[in-house]
């Protein structure tokens, strides 16, 4: 759309707003649909969350004796205290939930192929530190479930072979989860909101570098009929965060039990274990990970290769073909693939028994064929095929 005379004045006085003119306004859109609005949802979640988080910080203290009593007393005696706290839970939550669908739409459109590499892989690093985020978080108000799944995961750590002890001494700063790791978890926590709001526009650069995935077109050239992301995209992409917000909210005030656990509600108490320890959702299909293999090293292995093997992804389906709707046996693997994700996910939520642990196994053989077999067969298959044509 051309500039009219006060936006090109503007654009002469400075070039930072060229910039936005030719990425947020100019910018070519394929025919994409409504979840390509998932990013700016995530980035309004992002937004809120480090809003929240500066504002739980300020009556926050980050030693074993006052955390607690601290997050406590910000719930009940500090003005709208308890709503800070529960956007920020809340957040967690939506963000998770929007960033695994933000996945999910990758997977199913081939987001993640070539010309796009450096997007999904931005993309994964991001995943990767919104999990560390979430953790160190989670022990923060060091709450019952804060201190005994901090204890479960720094075992993990620990059992790593040569390097584990040392590992674990500089996250704890000693041998045991005391007021030195407290405060490096809150510190680490604090830092790595700022390091995602980096790696946010870093993952948006490369996205423009190479532009949207076009989801109606089976090609890799981008299609002709563009349209500018202003307004065909910004109005879109306003409705779905007004949409995402209601649910954030419902979230929050309506189904309040479903973003704090009960034993959280009660003290750390290091001589009292709860009588199930289940993770936040969102990591509970790498803690039934972990429950599935007998050797903690092993399940440790097992749930960190199956977030490397989606950093292998473009290589592992190297197709021309991009929207799986067009490719019935890639369509099945990523169907089955939701389903192993949704099971484990269950799984890790789930008190341990024979039933989901069988169950956890089933899931990660089916995770791990469908990148390892299915995908490469397929690719392969394609890639014939479009040579015979
Ligand atoms: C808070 C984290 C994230 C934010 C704020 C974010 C933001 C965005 C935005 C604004 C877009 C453009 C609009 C859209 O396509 O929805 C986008 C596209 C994309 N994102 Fe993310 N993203 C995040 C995490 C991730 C993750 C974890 C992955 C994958 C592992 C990923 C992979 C992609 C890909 C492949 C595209 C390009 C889609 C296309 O080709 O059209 N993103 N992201």
């Amino acid at each position: 759309m051309p500039p009219d005379s006060f936006e090109k004045k503007n654009m002469q006085r400075l070039s930072a707003f060229r910039k936005i003119h030719e990425h947020f306004v100019n910018f070519p859109m394929p025919a994409v649909n409504w979840l390509w609005c998932l990013g700016a949802c995530l980035i309004t979640a992002l937004g809120l969350m480090g809003l929240s988080g500066l504002f739980l910080a300020i009556n926050y203290q980050p030693d074993i004796q006052h955390a607690f009593s601290s997050v406590m007393t910000l719930e009940r005696r500090v003005p709208a205290g308890w709503l800070i706290r529960s956007l920020h839970m809340g957040g967690a939550t939506m963000l998770f939930a929007a960033l695994y669908l933000h996945i999910g739409r990758g997977l199913w459109y081939g987001s993640y192929k070539a010309p796009r590499e450096f997007v999904w892989l931005s993309g994964l690093l991001l995943m990767a530190l919104f999990m560390v985020t979430a953790f160190a978080g989670y022990i923060l108000p060091w709450g019952q479930m804060s201190f005994w799944g901090a204890t479960v995961a720094t075992h993990a750590i620990g059992s790593i072979p040569l390097i584990g002890k040392s590992l674990l001494s500089l996250l704890l700063g000693g041998p045991e989860l005391g007021d030195v790791a407290l405060r490096r978890f809150f510190v680490l926590h604090f830092a790595l909101g700022f390091i995602a709001v980096a790696l946010v526009a870093l993952h948006i650069l490369c996205l423009h570098g190479v532009g949207s995935t076009n989801p109606t077109a089976e090609s890799r050239k981008p299609d002709l009929t563009t349209r500018p992301f202003h307004p065909f995209y910004t109005i879109k992409d306003a409705i779905a965060v007004c949409v995402f917000l209601m649910v954030y909210t419902g979230l929050i005030f309506f189904l309040p039990q479903l973003i704090e656990k009960q034993a959280n509600l009660l003290p750390a108490n290091p001589f009292k274990t709860p009588p199930a320890i289940s993770p936040e959702w969102y990591l509970a299909p790498f803690f039934a990970m972990l429950r599935a293999v007998p050797s903690q090293l092993g399940g440790l292995i097992i749930a960190l290769s199956s977030i490397i093997v989606l950093f292998a992804l473009p290589w592992l389906d190297r197709s021309p073909r991009h929207n799986a709707r067009f490719r019935p046996l890639v369509s099945s693997g990523w169907i089955l693939f939701f389903a192993s994700f949704l099971t484990l996910t269950i799984a890790g939520l789930e008190p341990p028994s024979a039933f989901w642990i069988l169950l956890s196994r089933v899931a990660l053989v089916a995770w791990f064929s469908i990148f390892l077999i299915l995908l490469p067969y397929a690719s392969w298959r394609d890639c014939q095929q479009e040579v015979k044509k």
